[in-house]
């Protein structure tokens, strides 16, 4: 199962969500990989701690592997590596794959990321995806390479009028790049149980007929804690309501399965 968590909106919890996501999944048992296709390389900062200990093959190593042919070119997994937790792998970022985009995008190499994922699969049951904060070549490879998207939403009024335009571009990339590619729901974050507007904003979603996740996550400064310590919350503080906010909305997408 790959999973692109997804929204083009900045700051709304993308990287909050993919890691603490994949850390419950690696520590129900499912052998698991975060890929980490943002330069800013939030989720490997989180998953790896500082710099000093950043892996050599990365995620810009792999891209610019795909623009020159090599006698002996790594493997999928060499570009992946172990996190300090246990059954969780990744792929790291790298702040210079933005240099490379338009090369990519020149040399149309867009199905190059879900190669890679159809050779991954055979080592790792869950791939999630964390994705730049654009619609750019970053996003687009991987909204082609996942069978399932993600979308975390901050619920306000800018956020709402930006998921319209969110959701037309998954649309359009379904139907011009991956057809098996389904929208498995937008994840309300920092939710504010007793403030009026985000029950209305989420009303009107579900007027639209978008498949908003029943699961909320709260706000809460464990995860401030939590991306400062770089362990997830399921390490971190596995009993706190953050943590049981996640758990809960994974058992919430893993139900059908
Ligand atoms: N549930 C939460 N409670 C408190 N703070 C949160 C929560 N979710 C996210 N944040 C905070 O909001 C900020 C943005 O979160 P995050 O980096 O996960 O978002 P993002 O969508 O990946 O951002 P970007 O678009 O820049 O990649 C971070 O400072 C994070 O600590
Ligand atoms: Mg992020």
């Amino acid at each position: 199962m790959r999973r692109v968590i997804f929204n083009q909106k900045g700051g709304v919890g993308k990287s909050s969500v993919t890691v603490n996501l994949a850390a419950i999944s690696a520590q129900q048992g499912a052998r698991t990989l975060v890929i980490d296709l943002d330069p800013q390389c939030n989720s490997t900062h989180y998953l790896l701690g500082d710099d000093s200990d950043l892996p050599e093959l990365d995620v810009s190593n792999f891209f610019e592997s795909t623009l020159s042919f090599q006698l002996s070119a790594p493997s999928a997994v060499d570009y992946c590596h172990r996190t300090p937790f246990e059954g969780l792998d990744i792929l790291p970022s790298n702040p210079d794959i933005g240099d490379l985009q338009s090369k990519l995008e020149s040399r149309h190499k867009i199905y190059k990321l879900r190669d890679l994922c159809e050779q991954l699969d055979e080592h790792y049951d869950a791939i999630f995806i964390d994705t730049p904060p654009a619609f750019n070549f970053f996003s687009l490879s991987a909204l082609c390479a996942a069978d399932r998207c993600l979308i975390p939403f901050d619920c306000d009024e800018f956020a709402r009028q930006a998921l319209y335009s969110l959701v037309h571009n998954l649309r359009e990339t379904q139907a011009d790049h991956n057809e098996r590619l389904i929208l498995e729901g937008i994840v309300v974050n920092q939710f504010q149980p007793r403030a009026s507007l985000p029950a209305k904003i989420i009303a009107s979603l579900e007027e639209q007929e978008l498949p908003v996740l029943a699961s909320r996550i709260p706000s809460s400064v464990k995860m401030k804690e939590s991306h400062l310590e770089a362990k997830p919350l399921i390490h971190l503080a596995p009993k706190h309501k953050l943590t049981q906010a996640f758990v809960e909305l994974y058992a919430e997408l893993n139900k059908a399965d």
